[in-house]
């Protein structure tokens, strides 16, 4: 966890002073760590069972409390933290029910969702992921961390950085993709900009990294289902996010809804305590996910509420989310003796340890501020960061095809705009927009009509619903009945396709706009089809019998079976759900103002039945081998083998070449380094960005290795012409795994260094390991 300065524990102590029976003061030298154990071992010396078992409890708003029983209960003492309560108006009385009316004064924490944004709403994990670009994921995360204080928040169940190799769950959308290094690259990244210089600073968050762990990895890529997985792959490709986020000093994390081997993760002693505790050092706290306590009986491990809550506080659930258990259960185990009150201290210093270090004990209204200060508009376009958003945005956005160079569009040309996301406010946002409101985002429709500025013209036809399913549209609107998002033009579809169809022909492009609604993408949103729904395929059909040129602009939170498209459309554009300011991000990429950089964070499969199709698998006996023969080997005889379009794929309006490999020796000692380099030209007439990709293949070794793994990349910007050398440096680190033993290994042999634009254009040398 970031280091406090004294000054926050000094000023915590007088806050404290003023309440009857005030802690010793620890001595005005000491180190911070040991001045935070000081101060944290008082309070709780202080504490009745009762308010230590409160400490331990972050309740909802919304979640069946009015907001003044929420108050009382906060002022008995019996909750430690709130979410989902997102401005400082509404967040300063609970804070004075806990400083002022409870016993101890302990000051509350808030919480919220800041997934992709805040007020302003960033592109979805999966865009962020696109943009290969550190920078620019820090801005997206630096600007999330102003927002959310700025409205009195002090945690964030963020970053989300679940590794997924299977696109039919809809949480794919919240997360960066399918590789362990970027997502590890990623989640650093993050962590470092919410929690910025310190975390007791007014304008930081503390990061609450989740779902810990393994959520991605559900079987069948569907909700809350279970995780069956060999601890090799867990160690070698689903856990190193996570404990990237821990090193980087996230201060919670978020133990995940599924069951790992067995045993579910919020009763996962294993998981809690001897791999994050223990072996990683993690020393913040650990939150159970909402109503996970209660679900251990559902899943079969416990028998009764008694025992949950018991299971829970043993394997090492510091915080309890929406969940009454720990109230009603806990204070009885302890008086029996089930539960030690020692392990219910040790879980309490935690959580008044983060209190600590989010500066709250020296100032608990830190981030909420003065009344007097409140915005006037809670929404006003002056809290928002568009610029911001939009440079962002630019970056997360992947070109798929551009045949014939169809992009970039002239603005002075007839644009036929088409699609049921052309004009969908909400659909920009994405899945957990938190505090973003859907009025406020700039709609394709909106961002291509600015850009022309009156110069060319825009035709508009909806075309199509997202689906013509009468049962999906009410599974989608079931959460938000009373404000259905998904909402259905009553026209027929022949009417809506024929008047998309005559704006086509009076046009000189067609432009597309189609995919998911944002809701396809969400928790609990899980499909068995990858494709894009029948309404708009239709629609798709009749637009490309007209022969005019055909732009796709998709949007979607999880890789799609494009097949049908990517044989027809002239040129496709994947903008995910790009954000508040996605409007104009798009146009700027489909006018030219903006060469798209992005490359693809996840392979995207042909068919379902590809799944998973992930880059980095192992190597088999029998391997497929383009251009020789199928029969006996590994592979689908149905269609090509491969993915559609592969991880780190992506394409620009200028073109790139890179020399081939140059290594600065053939031979690596243990402790050395060896430097592998190629040139990159931009030999196209724009300038641009790509991303040059290291990828590494150990050939032999006692246990079987992927056919290649990310280890490094460079995001690299050339002007027409120009070239640079781009140069890796690789050591033993980059040759690590863990082999059965789950040891961290580097073993001596071959090595393939692979380097390209993608993962499968790559070009290769080797070396050797001594
Ligand atoms: C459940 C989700 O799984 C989790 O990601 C989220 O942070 C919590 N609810 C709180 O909203």
């Amino acid at each position: 966890m970031n280091t406090l300065n004294l000054l926050g524990a000094a000023a915590a102590l007088t806050l404290l002073a003023g309440c009857t029976a005030a802690p010793e003061a620890p001595v005005a030298t000491a180190a911070p760590a040991q001045a935070k154990q000081a101060f944290v071992d008082n309070l709780l010396h202080r504490m009745t069972l009762d308010e230590k078992i409160g400490q331990l409890r972050l309740i909802s708003i919304g979640g069946g409390m009015t907001r003044e029983r929420l108050a009382d209960e906060i002022a008995a003492g019996r909750i430690g933290g709130i979410f989902n309560s997102v401005t400082p108006a509404d967040n300063r009385p609970l804070q004075d029910a806990a400083v002022s009316r409870s016993r101890l004064h302990i000051p509350l924490f808030f919480a919220y969702d800041v997934i992709h944004g805040h007020r302003t709403v960033f592109p979805i994990g999966l865009g962020l992921a696109s943009s290969w670009d550190m920078q620019a994921i820090a801005r997206s995360g630096r600007v999330s961390a102003i927002e959310a204080s700025a409205d009195g928040l002090d945690m964030v169940f963020a970053p989300m950085v679940d590794i997924t190799r299977d696109p039919r769950w809809g949480r794919t959308s919240e997360g960066f993709g399918e590789d362990p290094h970027l997502v590890s690259e990623i989640a650093r990244t993050l962590v470092d900009a919410l929690q910025g210089e310190s975390t007791s600073a007014a304008d930081s968050v503390m990061a609450s990294v989740k779902h810990f762990a393994l959520y991605g990895a559900v079987e069948g890529g569907r909700d809350y289902n279970v995780v069956d997985m060999s601890p090799m792959r867990m160690y070698q490709d689903y856990l190193p996010p996570y404990r990237a986020a821990v090193e980087a000093g996230a201060g919670g994390v978020m133990v995940a809804l599924n069951s790992i081997n067995g045993v579910p993760a919020s009763a996962n002693r294993w998981l809690l305590q001897d791999l994050l505790r223990d072996d990683w050092g993690f020393d913040g706290v650990a939150i159970s996910d909402h109503g996970a306590i209660s679900e251990l009986i559902k899943h079969g491990v416990a028998r009764d509420g008694r025992e949950a809550a018991r299971l829970a506080i043993e394997a090492g659930i510091d915080m309890s989310m929406a969940d009454a258990l720990y109230l009603q259960e806990l204070p009885g185990l302890v008086a029996s003796g089930d539960v030690a009150e020692a392990t219910i201290d040790a879980a309490v210093r935690r959580v008044l340890g983060l209190k600590y270090d989010l500066g709250l004990f020296a100032d608990p209204y830190l981030r909420i501020g003065k009344a007097a200060d409140d915005p006037a508009d809670i929404n006003a376009e002056s809290r928002l960061h568009r610029q911001a958003a939009r440079e962002v945005a630019r970056t997360s956005l992947v070109l798929l095809e551009n045949r014939n160079r169809t992009l970039p569009l002239d603005r002075h040309a007839t644009i036929a705009l088409v699609g049921p996301l052309a004009d969908a406010p909400i659909d920009m946002m994405g899945s957990w927009s938190a505090a973003g409101v859907a009025g406020q985002s700039v709609t394709l429709r909106e961002g291509l009509q600015q850009a022309m500025d009156g110069k060319g013209t825009l035709l508009h036809a909806r075309g199509a619903n997202i689906t013509d399913d009468a049962h999906m549209v009410d599974y989608l609107n079931f959460l938000n009945w009373d404000r259905p998002e998904v909402k259905q033009d009553p026209r027929p579809a022949e009417v809506m396709i024929a008047e998309a169809v005559a704006a086509a022909k009076r046009a000189d492009v067609i432009v597309a706009a189609v995919g998911e609604s944002r809701g396809m993408s969400h928790e609990s949103s899980s499909r068995t089809r990858l494709t894009i729904p029948d309404s708009q395929r239709k629609l798709l059909e009749a637009l490309k019998k007209t022969g005019k040129p055909l732009v796709l602009v998709l949007m979607n939170g999880r890789p799609l079976a494009l097949t049908w498209a990517q044989q027809n459309a002239d040129a496709m554009l994947e903008t995910w759900f790009s954000g508040t300011e996605g409007g104009h991000a798009i146009a700027d990429v489909l006018f030219g103002d903006y060469n798209p950089s992005g490359k693809l964070p996840i392979s995207f499969p042909r068919s379902v039945g590809q799944i998973p199709t992930y880059y980095n698998h192992l190597r088999v006996g029998r391997p497929f081998v383009e251009g020789k023969p199928g029969n006996y080997t590994s592979q689908y005889f149905e269609e090509p083998n491969g993915p559609l379009y592969p991880f780190g794929y992506g394409l620009s309006y200028t073109d790139f070449s890179l020399s081939p490999v140059r290594l600065s020796q053939r031979t690596l000692p243990r402790d050395g380094t060896l430097e592998a380099s190629v040139t990159l030209r931009n030999t196209g007439t724009r300038a641009g960005a790509t991303v040059v990709q290291l990828y590494i293949r150990d050939e032999s070794a006692s246990v079987i290795r992927p056919v290649k793994e990310l280890k490094d990349f460079r995001k690299v910007h050339l002007e027409p012409g120009a070239s640079t050398v781009v140069r890796f440096e690789i050591d033993r680190n980059d040759l690590n795994f863990f082999d059965a033993q789950l040891r961290r290994v580097a073993e001596p042999g071959e090595f393939s260094v692979q380097i390209g634009l993608d993962s499968e254009a790559v070009r290769h040398a080797s070396f050797k390991l001594l």
